[in-house]
């Protein structure tokens, strides 16, 4: 990210992001036992179930038995003094002697674990307590596998060790100073060895870094981050894997060749030109049988335009955030470009630009005509993000594929109905529901399907253009997708996902990666391995 930036211009208030290291966890599965591991910190994650006690505070749980019997009951001792009983988010870490490990700590997982928000939580717990402790070497490990498969014990372990490169990871590029990460090892104990674990790992350590990748492009501000330095950071994908990635950037000519009046229509008031961006993952070896294609809003920032966004909670101050669906889709093309899954051709497509304020910019009541031919009057500039994705939808659906998902940070309705970290999903094709959601329950992110309510589209209408780009407040995240929905061929199976609450994790302060996770699990699912 770093490199590309500094090789840009000259940015507006001097600011050059930090070309820091991005260092590597590294993770190994072993079958060490655990009272024979040596290293900063043991971590076991416990159900509330596992942390029963006999009369004598002796645990029923082989694992935690064998550590207590180690520290002369300690653990127990500790673990009922400090009230833990295993729910979600408690943890207690001990620094004693009488133990190989420096540390022992437990881990709350609640009721049961069973699924990725569990097991991503509980890396990412273990990350928070590594830091704390400056602990350097840590071993991971479940108090009991019980009723987990074989394949969701390799999810397990990956969704723990994906948890825990994101929580041990802080963006610092914008510091002038920041502190060293210490956590460089990661033994995952307990779940087998050999090739199918490590590969598991590997995957992780694939997808991280396209969710980390994803974050550090949104947390960067719009100064820094300009489209051209985004479709300079898609070309840096293409040529360090260009075994599997090719790029193509359109410039604002060539888009003015093709037609794009709706994404020129928003570029136009800004001093920082368009550029469209194409990447396109082709397998390595036997051609691919499934063509799909991923669409990110890409607004790099969004002032509102003319209808400025103005007034508390209008949020113009994040809205650097408005290119998170761009985001997720090269996050993506960075995670699926190491992992090279076989049969299944994927094109990453954002029609970056900024919606800005100026003689030469678009006015409200202005009518642009998208590449298809269709013409919409811009009742509100503000609701610049569909004008961008229909043009990129046109272009998307030109390539031939089979089905075409979009993400984009759409319409502040959406976060009315669905909250801070719910993404928003419309489509009119059930099969395509069902794939991504079960995408989305292997990544632990949350989306929940809303209604294409046809009906609602009598809002849209124009007096004198085909369609108008907003439609009343009521249901405004249903009518943004009734209009993408304008410019989707109806021989392709398309979705839309709103992701403007879950983009942005406020308490953090910082961007979430949201979608990179799901988008590459999804992939995988399309693949014929
Ligand atoms: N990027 C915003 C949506 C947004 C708003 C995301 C707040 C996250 C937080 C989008 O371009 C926008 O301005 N949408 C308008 C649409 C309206 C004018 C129909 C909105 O949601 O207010
Ligand atoms: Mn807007
Ligand atoms: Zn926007």
């Amino acid at each position: 990210m770093a490199h590309s930036v500094a090789r840009a211009s000259a940015t507006l208030g001097l600011t050059h992001p930090a070309n820091l290291e991005t260092y590597k966890i590294l993770f190994s599965a072993k079958d060490t036992d655990v009272a024979e591991w040596k290293g900063d910190l043991l971590a076991v994650g416990v159900t509330e179930k596992d942390l029963e006690k006999d009369e004598n505070s002796r645990f029923h749980n082989v694992i935690l038995q064998k550590i207590d019997a180690q520290l002369n009951g300690l653990l127990g001792e500790a673990s009922s003094e400090e009230d833990f009983n295993g729910k979600a988010r408690q943890a207690v870490v001990l620094r004693i002697p009488g133990i190989n490990s420096k540390r022992v700590g437990l881990f709350g997982l609640g009721q049961s674990a069973s699924n990725a928000i569990a097991f991503k939580s509980l890396g990412e717990a273990v990350a928070a307590a590594a830091k704390t402790a400056r602990a350097s070497a840590v071993a991971v490990l479940l108090a009991s596998l019980e009723g987990l498969s074989a394949e969701s014990k390799l999810s397990a372990a990956s969704a723990i060790a994906t948890g825990t490169v994101l929580g041990a990871h802080d963006d610092n590029r914008y510091k002038s100073e920041s502190k060293e990460s210490v956590l460089k090892s990661v033994d995952v104990l307990g779940f087998g060895n050999g090739p199918e674990i490590e590969q598991k790992l590997k995957y992780a350590e694939y997808l991280s870094s396209g969710i980390i990748f994803g974050r550090e492009l949104v947390n960067s501000p719009a100064n820094v981050l300009t489209p051209e330095v985004l479709a300079q950071e898609a070309l840096d994908i293409a040529s360090q894997y260009s075994d599997v990635i090719s790029a193509r950037i359109l410039d604002a000519e060539q888009c003015k060749q093709l037609k794009m009046g709706s994404y020129l229509g928003v570029a136009a008031a800004s001093a920082n030109p368009p550029h469209f961006i194409h990447l396109c993952y082709k397998p390595p070896g036997e051609p691919a049988k499934v063509k799909l294609a991923l669409v990110g809003k890409g607004l790099t920032f969004d002032s509102g335009g003319y209808n400025i966004k103005t007034g508390p909670g209008c949020l113009i101050e994040l809205m650097k955030f408005d290119m998170g669906g761009s985001a997720a889709v090269l996050g993506a093309a960075k995670a699926i470009a190491q992992i090279k899954p076989p049969g299944v051709e994927t094109h990453f497509i954002v029609a970056a630009c900024e919606n800005m304020i100026s003689g030469t910019g678009m006015r409200p009541g202005d009518i642009v005509t998208a590449s298809n031919g269709k013409t919409i009057e811009v009742n509100n500039t503000d609701a610049e993000g569909r004008l961008t994705l229909a043009d990129a939808l046109i272009y998307a659906c030109n390539q031939g594929v089979e089905k075409v998902v979009d993400l984009a940070t759409l319409t502040g309705a959406c976060i009315v109905a669905l909250g801070p970290s719910i993404a928003g999903v419309f489509t009119p094709n059930d099969d395509l529901f069902q794939e991504v959601f079960a995408a989305s329950e292997l990544s632990g992110e949350k989306l929940w399907r809303m209604p294409l309510e046809e009906s609602y589209w009598e809002t849209m209408k124009s007096g004198v253009a085909d369609m108008v780009n907003t439609g009343g407040r009521p249901g405004g995240a249903i009518t943004a997708a009734l209009f993408l929905k304008q410019f989707v061929d109806e021989k392709v199976q398309w979705m839309h996902i709103d992701i403007a609450g879950p983009v942005w994790n406020d308490t953090k302060k910082a961007a979430t990666g949201f979608g990179v996770s799901t988008l590459v699990e999804w992939v995988l699912k399309n693949s014929s391995a």
